[in-house]
């Protein structure tokens, strides 16, 4: 793939943060801008969680092996927003007031499945260099980076949870979700299903009586 195309992912990946920031500036957040700033950054956490997911099954559907090299970075964003987010949350939303923030993560269920997400990618976060995979070794290292499906349930639950009456939104990402899974689910089940087959059609189904 093209040199330059790395970087201009990269800028793209930050336009969200340039919008936020401009509206900010130009006095375009509204009336109620930790609303708009923590809904922005929520939505843009999920977004970029559901893109990464969606790295490996296209690159094998359409056989474009390059856009591995993209997976590490865009799972990088998903962080970057997931902080940005939770950060709105600690210090706009609540001035870093410890104990009401820990009596929301208990009382508020939507919370505290939203903290989970973010905390389980954490790990993901920080073991994502080339330095992490040779200490951890490729099947560790790929196992334990599988919490990201967890994390994007979490997300899901966590925005479902919390919209009032219209679902149609967290529904949508629900949807998507759960074709990203299903397809893992399809190609880690495939052979075992289909060397069952193979095996049910090696051995005779059926005793015949002998004599
Ligand atoms: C993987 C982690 C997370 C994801 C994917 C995520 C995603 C979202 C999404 C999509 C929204 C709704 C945005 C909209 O309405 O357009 C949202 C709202 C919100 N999130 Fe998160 N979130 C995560 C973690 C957290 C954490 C750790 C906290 C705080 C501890 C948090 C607190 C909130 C709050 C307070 C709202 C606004 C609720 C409201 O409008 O009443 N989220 N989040």
């Amino acid at each position: 793939m093209i040199r330059w195309f790395k970087p201009v992912v990269f800028l793209a990946c930050l336009i969200p943060l340039a919008v936020l920031g401009w509206k900010a500036y130009s006095g375009g957040l509204g009336a109620n801008p930790i609303e708009v700033i923590t809904h922005a950054t929520g939505d843009w956490t999920l977004r970029f969680l559901l893109i990464t997911l969606s790295i490996t099954p296209i690159r094998k559907l359409t056989g474009r092996l390059w856009l591995i090299r993209y997976r590490r970075m865009l799972g990088l964003f998903a962080f970057f927003y997931a902080t940005l987010h939770f950060l709105t949350y600690i210090w706009l939303d609540k001035f870093f007031d410890l104990h009401d923030m820990l009596h929301d993560i208990a009382k508020r269920k939507f919370i505290t499945v939203g903290f989970a997400g973010f905390v389980l990618l954490i790990p993901l976060a920080l073991t994502s260099t080339k330095g992490w995979i040779r200490r951890l070794g490729g099947k560790r290292w790929q196992a334990l980076h599988r919490l990201i499906y967890f994390s994007a349930i979490a997300g899901v639950i966590h925005y479902w949870w919390l919209v009032k009456a219209d679902i149609r939104e967290p529904l949508k990402y629900a949807a998507i979700l759960a074709v990203l899974l299903g397809y893992r689910i399809a190609v880690w089940a495939g052979p075992k299903l289909s060397g069952n087959k193979a095996k049910a059609l090696r051995e005779p189904q059926v005793q015949i009586p002998e004599g």
